[in-house]
């Protein structure tokens, strides 16, 4: 079969001028950093792609610029220390993980993590214990609170433990290191870290916050007096990918140390270990403007991001049948639409998507309810009208009416917890509708958002089934499913 080649791809695209409410929150557009007087770190940027030269520092060992860059972040955002991410907020989740949890130990974490905490629990072997996100989306203080006592409890009577799983042998357990939780998730819902933070360190337990999502909100909180940030909720260490919201390069994010209940060089040290040690400078330097520009202008960035989003749920308003989430606890920057057709019927999500990226609006993922528009510190006002523009004349046209679908409560993850029966030793690729019962040999994870619907060992039920079959009949792409919708299961 023959296929476009990447840089074809990537020429075609940026020649149709599309609109992006995708990730990278710089949107492609080179003015932004020019109007900051930027535009000459552009200007042939092939010649910056360089390697560890005298002068240039070095990622691992920084002494010069880079270690400059580190402290110009831990300034701006107002914590103890600063790690540069160019692995993206993966490595930094992954490293999070590894420097506060002991090989063979425990790890308390919401069930809704990013599958990088799923590939940190691998590494490290680590037992983790899940916290269910409430009907709301949020990760509750009280069931981490009552997660950590549980836990402890049954550490402390391993008898009771054994009688109150069934198991035959009592498993091992180790105590719980640290929390993780992710806020905001994906479709911008944030849990209360003050609280959640307070439940962990009662008992002595660092958290980590997972705000890949949120990277901006410490200049919100900034120019609007809130405590939204992990970073201003008092979490230990807080994951922030720069580059899905605010202006540096793919790939590009920080990981903030704000206490002393983890150890810097720890965190170091996996960091060390998991990027690579070639990083690209023009990646680097994107931190730097990104970093030069926010300690400049987040007031104005901050200001006129709000001031567009207001125009488009404004506007969205007057449209009939458009619904537009918002709240007080989602991030305002995304958009997650739907159109409403009455009877409880939506348009389907991926009918939506199809929609508006024929007319050039790219949209950052659907689910079966409709579209997430990511809007990033890059939007500007055209990108908001066009959308407009376009979610409007889809809800004139008559066809719509050929795509609706019931909607759906659809959190990322809304079913109850799959039992764990162990890694299968052996597994085999079989249809779905056998899977009934059976240990999962690998983690099915629907992409994006990443976050996996069941991991290895865990046994498939047919409530899970079903909604794997749902997620595959409305088009989304579900990692772990072939293309004859085989999964790996144990051979048993
Ligand atoms: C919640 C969450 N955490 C972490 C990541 C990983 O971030 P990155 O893509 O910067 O590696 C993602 C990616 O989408 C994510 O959604």
């Amino acid at each position: 079969m023959s296929q476009e080649l990447l840089t074809d791809f990537l020429i075609g695209h940026k020649a149709a001028k599309p609109v992006s409410f995708h990730m990278p929150g710089h949107k492609g557009r080179a003015d932004l950093y020019e109007k900051y007087g930027y535009g000459e770190f552009l200007r042939d940027i092939m010649a910056s792609d360089i390697t560890e030269i005298p002068g240039a520092d070095n990622l691992h060992d920084p002494s010069g610029p880079i270690r400059q860059l580190m402290e110009n972040y831990a300034g701006l955002y107002g914590v103890k220390h600063t790690e540069l991410l160019v692995n993206g907020g993966s490595a930094g989740v992954v490293a999070s993980i590894l420097a506060c949890v002991p090989k063979g130990g425990t790890l308390l974490m919401a069930r809704n993590a990013h599958m990088s905490a799923y590939a940190a629990i691998r590494l490290g072997d680590i037992r983790p214990v899940f916290v269910m996100p409430g009907e709301d989306g949020k990760i509750h203080a009280e069931d981490v609170s009552a997660a950590i006592e549980w836990d402890a409890m049954m550490r402390d009577d391993p008898v009771a433990s054994r009688k109150k799983r069934g198991a035959a042998a009592a498993p091992e357990r180790t105590p719980i290191s640290a929390v993780l939780v992710t806020s905001p998730d994906y479709y911008g819902v944030m849990s209360d870290i003050s609280a959640i933070a307070a439940a962990a360190h009662r008992h002595g337990i660092p958290l980590i916050v997972d705000q890949a999502h949120g990277a901006h909100l410490v200049f919100f909180d900034q120019h609007l007096g809130t405590t939204r940030s992990a970073e201003r909720q008092g979490a230990d260490l807080v994951i922030d990918s720069t580059h899905k919201t605010l202006l540096s390069f793919t790939g590009t994010g920080i990981l903030n140390i704000c206490s002393d209940r983890v150890s810097q060089e720890r965190v170091s040290g996996y960091l060390s270990m998991l990027q690579t040690t070639s990083p690209s400078y023009p990646a680097l330097a994107s931190l730097d403007v990104n970093e030069r520009i926010l300690r400049r202008a987040s007031r104005e960035i901050v200001e006129t991001w709000l001031k567009d989003i207001r125009f488009f749920h404004e506007n969205a308003s007057r449209i009939d049948g458009l619904t537009v989430l918002r709240g007080e606890d989602i991030d305002p920057t995304k958009l997650s639409v739907s159109i409403e057709l009455g009877d409880g019927n939506v348009v389907e999500g991926r009918a939506l998507d199809l929609m508006l990226r024929s007319a050039n609006i790219w949209p950052e993922m659907f689910d079966s309810n409709g579209v997430l528009l990511m809007t990033g510190a890059g939007s500007v006002r055209s990108d908001y009208e066009v959308a407009l523009r376009a979610l409007y004349e889809i809800t004139c046209e008559k066809k719509v009416r050929n795509y609706a679908v019931p909607k759906t409560s659809a959190p990322a993850f809304s079913h109850a917890l799959p039992e764990f029966a162990g890694v299968p030793e052996k597994s085999v690729r079989i249809p779905l509708y056998q899977a009934a019962g059976r240990a999962a040999g690998a983690a099915v994870t629907p992409y994006p958002p990443g976050i996996p619907l069941i991991c290895p060992g865990e046994k498939f039920t047919n409530d899970l089934l079903i909604k794997i079959n749902r997620m595959m009949g409305a088009g989304i792409t579900l990692m772990g499913v072939d293309e004859e919708g085989g999964v790996l299961a144990g051979d048993d």
